[in-house]
C-alpha cells in the first residue's frame, strides 16, 4: 500500500496543516503540559457537565492565567471543547490522556529527543548525532543507555519495548519451529527476548550479544530469574569490524537491532553473520518497515522516529523502508526465504539463508 503517492488535501487543508507544523513545538508542549498537570484528567472526570477555568485551576493548584493559556491553546488543538464557559474533553484529548501508543511516543519525544532535535540541521550536515550532547558525551546513544537520567532511560526503554513486546509471543513459535535449540540474539538489550525464549521451551539456550552496559542489566535480571544455565552473554561493540559473530547457532536473531546502523554497517554485520552460519543455519530479522504498514499513522510514526536516529542516536541510521533494507541483506550474500508482515503493532519478520 503506497499512502504517499497522491496529495489528498485541498489547498485549504494543506495551509491548515502547514500551521500545525509551524507551531509544532508549541502544540506538543501544550498537549504534554495539559496531560502532565492533571488538567485533562480533571476535565475527563467532570464528564459532560464540564468545569470552568476557575474550577480547573483550583483542582490542579495552578493559576487561573496559566490554566487559561493552556485551555485556549487546547481548544485550537481539539483537546478540549467549551460551552457556556465549561470545558469538556475532546476526542483528541481522550487519546492524549489515555492512549498507550500516544503516551509512549510523547514521553520518548520529550525526554529523549526534544532538546537534541534543535541540532537536526547540523546532524544532517555532519552525519553525527549532534543533539546527543543534550543527554551526555558518548559517540552514540547506545554506549550511554545504561547511564541516562532515570526518566530519560525509562522513556527510552518504554518506547523500545512497546514496539517489540507485543510481537514476541507471535514470533516465538515461528522462530523455534523445526527443532531450533541454540539461538544467538544480537542486540538482545535487557534480555526480554532471551527470557521469553527460555520460558517458551525448556530445551532452548540463548546467547545475547550486546554492548557491556546493556548486558550488565540483562545479567542481573536473568540471575534473579535463575536462568543463567540457559542464557549466556557476549559483551561486544559490533561497530568494531574485527569483532566476529560466533559460530554454532541454529538461528541468529536480530530484533529492532539493525536500524541502529547505517547501510554500510548493516552489510558489515550481516557479512559477519554469513561467516558464522552453516548452510542449514537461519538468520531471522524483525524490523518495523515504514513501507510495510497497514495504516498510514503507523508509517507516520516510523518516519518521524527516523529523525531520532539522525539527531540523537547515531547520526547515520533510521527506521528503514523494506526496499532499502532488503538490498543490504542481498549484498551480504543472503536470500530471503520467508517474509511475514503485520506482526503485532508494526513488525515484519524476514527469514534468511545463505545464498548457494
Ligand atoms: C533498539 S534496541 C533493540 C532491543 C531488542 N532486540 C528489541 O527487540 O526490543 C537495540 C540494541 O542494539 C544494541 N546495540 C546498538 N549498537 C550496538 C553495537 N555497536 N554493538 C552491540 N550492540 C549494539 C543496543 O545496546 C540495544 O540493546
Amino acid at each position: 500500500m503506497n499512502f504517499f503517492s497522491r496529495d489528498k488535501k485541498t489547498a485549504f487543508e494543506a495551509k491548515d496543516t502547514a500551521q500545525w507544523i509551524a507551531f509544532g513545538p508549541v502544540i506538543f508542549q501544550v498537549a504534554r503540559v495539559l496531560r502532565n498537570s492533571g488538567i485533562l484528567k480533571v476535565i475527563e472526570e467532570s464528564g459532560s457537565a464540564g468545569l470552568t477555568n476557575e474550577e480547573i485551576a483550583e483542582k490542579v493548584s495552578l493559576s487561573v492565567y496559566g490554566v487559561r493559556v493552556l485551555l485556549e491553546s487546547g481548544l485550537g488543538l481539539g483537546l478540549v471543547l467549551v460551552n457556556d464557559k465549561r470545558y469538556t474533553l475532546g476526542k483528541t484529548g481522550h487519546f492524549i490522556l489515555n492512549d498507550p501508543l500516544t503516551n509512549v511516543n510523547m514521553d520518548f519525544i520529550h525526554d529523549v529527543n526534544y532538546k537534541g532535535l534543535f541540532y537536526l540541521d547540523e546532524s544532517i550536515a555532519t552525519g553525527k548525532p549532534v543533539g546527543l550532547k543534550e543527554l551526555g558525551n558518548w559517540p552514540t546513544v547506545y554506549e550511554g543507555l545504561s547511564q541516562l537520567p532515570k526518566q530519560t532511560q525509562k522513556s527510552w526503554f518504554d518506547f523500545d519495548h512497546f514496539f517489540s513486546d507485543d510481537a514476541y509471543p507471535k514470533v516465538l513459535p515461528l522462530i523455534y519451529k523445526n527443532g531450533v535449540k541454540k539461538l544467538l540474539d544480537i542486540g538482545g538489550n535487557t534480555g526480554k527476548w532471551a527470557i521469553a525464549s527460555a520460558k517458551y521451551s525448556a530445551d532452548i539456550s540463548i546467547t545475547i550479544m550486546d554492548l557491556p552496559g546493556q548486558l550488565d542489566v540483562a545479567k542481573q535480571k536473568i540471575e534473579q530469574l535463575g536462568l543463567t544455565k540457559r542464557i549466556s552473554f557476549l559483551p561486544v561493540n559490533l561497530l568494531d569490524e574485527t569483532v566476529k559473530v560466533p559460530k554454532g547457532f541454529d538461528v541468529i536473531w536480530m530484533s529492532q537491532f539493525l536500524d541502529c546502523f547505517s547501510e554500510e554497517q548493516i552489510v558489515s554485520i550481516l557479512k559477519r553473520c554469513y561467516e558464522a552460519l552453516d548452510e542449514n543455519g537461519k538468520m531471522c530479522i524483525m524490523e518495523p518497515f515504514w513501507d510495510r504498514q497497514k495504516y498510514e499513522t503507523a508509517a507516520f510514526c516510523l518516519q518521524q522516529t527516523s529523525v531520532y536516529f539522525t539527531a540523537v542516536a547515531n547520526g547515520n541510521s533510521q527506521m528503514y523502508s523494506a526496499e532499502v533494507f532488503i538490498k543490504c541483506i542481498h549484498e551480504a550474500g543472503f536470500d530471503i526465504v520467508e517474509e511475514k508482515d503485520h506482526i503485532g503493532l508494526s513488525q515484519s519478520l524476514l527469514t534468511c539463508k545463505k545464498r548457494k
